[in-house]
């Protein structure tokens, strides 16, 4: 079987998940590993990406579209998502992008740490608004991503592509 595993990862959380992954696969089955990009032919596509405002990079949701007739599974990084329920309803809006045509083998999500700037931000609206709670819970959540992917997540994703191919 040809795997290729395409990604999109801005900060590097979501490439320590690929190259995990990466690791699980036969060298004699990868035939691509990097960026999305025009004519990968492969049987399977194990495609990563970053979470960007409740969707995938745009550059991932194109090259999902482009995929007919194969096998996908789906890994991603996202900020938030203490919870599986917030990873569901995240890969319910991302798989529209992927053509009905094709057969989605599964998906894997972990939290992934973010930019300081984001706290920074929080920290200065709840200097204005010091009563309001979300953004209480927004200043916990960051905290609790700033370690992630550890080396649970990675140990998950590589169990989870095991069981896939
Ligand atoms: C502009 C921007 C938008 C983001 N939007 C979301 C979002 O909607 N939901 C979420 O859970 N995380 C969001 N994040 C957090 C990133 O998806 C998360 O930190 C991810 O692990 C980054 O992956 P990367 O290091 O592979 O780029 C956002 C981050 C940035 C910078």
């Amino acid at each position: 079987m040809k795997i290729a595993i395409v990604y999109k990862s801005i900060t590097g959380n979501t490439k320590l998940l690929a190259e995990a992954i990466k690791e699980e696969i036969p060298t004699n089955q990868l035939v691509y590993f990097g960026e999305p990009k025009e004519n990968i032919q492969a049987d399977l596509y194990i495609i990563g990406s970053w979470t960007d405002k409740g969707m995938c990079a745009t550059e991932i949701a194109d090259f999902m579209k482009s995929i007919k007739n194969s096998k996908v599974a789906y890994f991603g990084t996202a900020g938030f998502g203490g919870s599986e329920e917030y990873f569901n309803r995240l890969f319910e809006r991302i798989k529209t992008n992927i053509d009905d045509s094709n057969e989605i083998l599964g998906e894997f999500f972990c939290q992934g740490k973010m930019p300081m700037q984001v706290k920074d931000r929080y920290v200065n609206l709840i200097k204005e608004h010091p009563d309001d709670k979300n953004l209480k819970v927004s200043i916990e959540n960051f905290d609790k991503a700033l370690t992630h992917p550890d080396k649970n997540d990675i140990q998950n994703a590589k169990e989870w592509v095991k069981n896939i191919i």
